[in-house]
């Protein structure tokens, strides 16, 4: 039985269960009745009237955030909003298992916020149904609708493209232009990539699949594999490395390598495979070049989630989307924010409109291709 408020009466083995839906969380009380087929209206109305109203306690000065993004890269936005806004943010980083963390959590997770890259962990978070629809007016004018989950659950804060990495000496600009040509038998022996079952690997296979259904998607995953120079391994920079030495000619990999390679002081190596390579933004079936998102949502049980909104807007707002251009070499998703001039050296391409939403759909088929394909052996 529903009443038409936000609090929801289920009658069950004789008893009440009341639910308040506005606050979604921890306020579950049940009231024990003689028989529950006597129950009436009225009787339900009364208990309605008769339960105490509670008003929502005021939250604390602080959000809670789970991170997969490293703490040097998220510091200087935190630190900014927590000046302006006066909300403290605990950040927990974790590298890997946040779901599953979250899940061990249940409604006692601190968590108010996740914070991810990729749409694969995000979707994997909104599936497991840890996460609330969040409606703002900011968010929605600062990021593009296909950004963003259509029922407000998740939000892309910015953007990077999934592209090539080529030989500068070996590839001749204009020879690969598209995804679609990784298949071609004149690459046989010349492509590198990370594993295939690598959540970036796994979106750009559910993108191939949502542009030109599962069997050609299927059939492109094995011709990609035939082509490949060495059984797939390492992360995306170890591929910019493979081409540097010699190992293959054209490389898989997301765009903020290329400038965290270009810029690492640490690791002067690491220039010398960027030097090696240049970036070639693919076509994908005459719809641009596949990209994927760093996004964050605000949690089921989040405790500040007014706090968590707070954040979200925060992020989507001109002064992080100028560090997502300027630290993270990403792009922004608000319109009108410039990029790194380093990532602009690129030069200009077509980012897919395909919605994230729908990549994200697909990421079950694309693993399940990647197995039927054995893209890993
Ligand atoms: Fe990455």
């Amino acid at each position: 039985m529903v009443i038409m408020t936000s609090q929801l009466i289920i009658i069950l083995n004789k008893k009440f269960w009341f639910f308040d839906m506005k606050k979604q969380r921890a306020r579950l009380m049940f009231l024990t009745v003689g028989a529950a087929s006597l129950v009436g209206t009225a009787l339900i109305a009364g208990i309605l009237a008769s339960l105490p109203t509670v008003a929502p306690a005021a939250e604390k000065n602080e959000v809670n955030l789970y991170s997969y993004r490293q703490p040097g890269l998220i510091k200087p936005f935190l630190d900014e909003f927590t000046k302006r806004t006066g909300i403290k943010v605990n950040v927990t980083v974790a590298e890997k298992g946040m779901l599953e963390r979250l899940k061990a959590e249940g409604r006692n997770t601190p968590a108010d916020m996740v914070l991810t890259t990729d749409i694969g962990r995000l979707s994997a978070i909104a599936d497991a149904e840890m996460l609330r629809p969040v409606k703002s007016e900011v968010l929605e004018r600062n990021i593009p609708a296909h950004y963003r989950d259509p029922k407000g659950v998740w939000f892309g804060l910015s953007v990077r493209a999934r592209v090539l990495f080529v030989s500068k000496d070996r590839v001749r600009p204009g020879e690969i232009t598209s995804y679609e040509q990784l298949t071609d038998p004149k690459w046989r022996g010349r492509i590198c990539t990370r594993s295939g079952k690598h959540v970036y690997n796994i979106s750009m296979l559910a993108a191939v699949i949502a542009e030109k259904g599962e069997a050609e998607a299927q059939k492109w995953a094995a011709g990609v594999r035939e082509n490949l120079a060495r059984k797939p391994q390492g992360n995306d920079r170890a591929q910019a490395k493979a081409i540097a030495e010699g190992v293959c000619d054209v490389a898989i990999a997301n765009t903020y390598y290329m400038a965290l390679m270009t810029t690492n002081k640490k690791s002067p190596e690491q220039q010398k495979w960027a030097a090696a390579t240049r970036v070639v933004f693919p076509d994908l079936n005459g719809h641009g070049t596949h990209v994927n998102i760093s996004g964050a949502a605000v949690t089921e049980h989040a405790k500040h989630p007014a706090n968590a909104v707070k954040l979200l807007e925060f992020l989507s707002e001109d002064f992080a989307q100028q560090m997502y251009a300027d630290q993270n070499f990403e792009y922004p998703v608000k319109a009108g924010v410039p990029l790194n001039d380093l990532v602009a050296s690129w030069g200009k391409f077509k980012p897919s409109t395909l919605e994230i939403s729908k990549v994200a759909k697909f990421r079950p088929l694309a693993s399940r291709i990647m197995d039927r394909v054995q893209f890993n052996k």
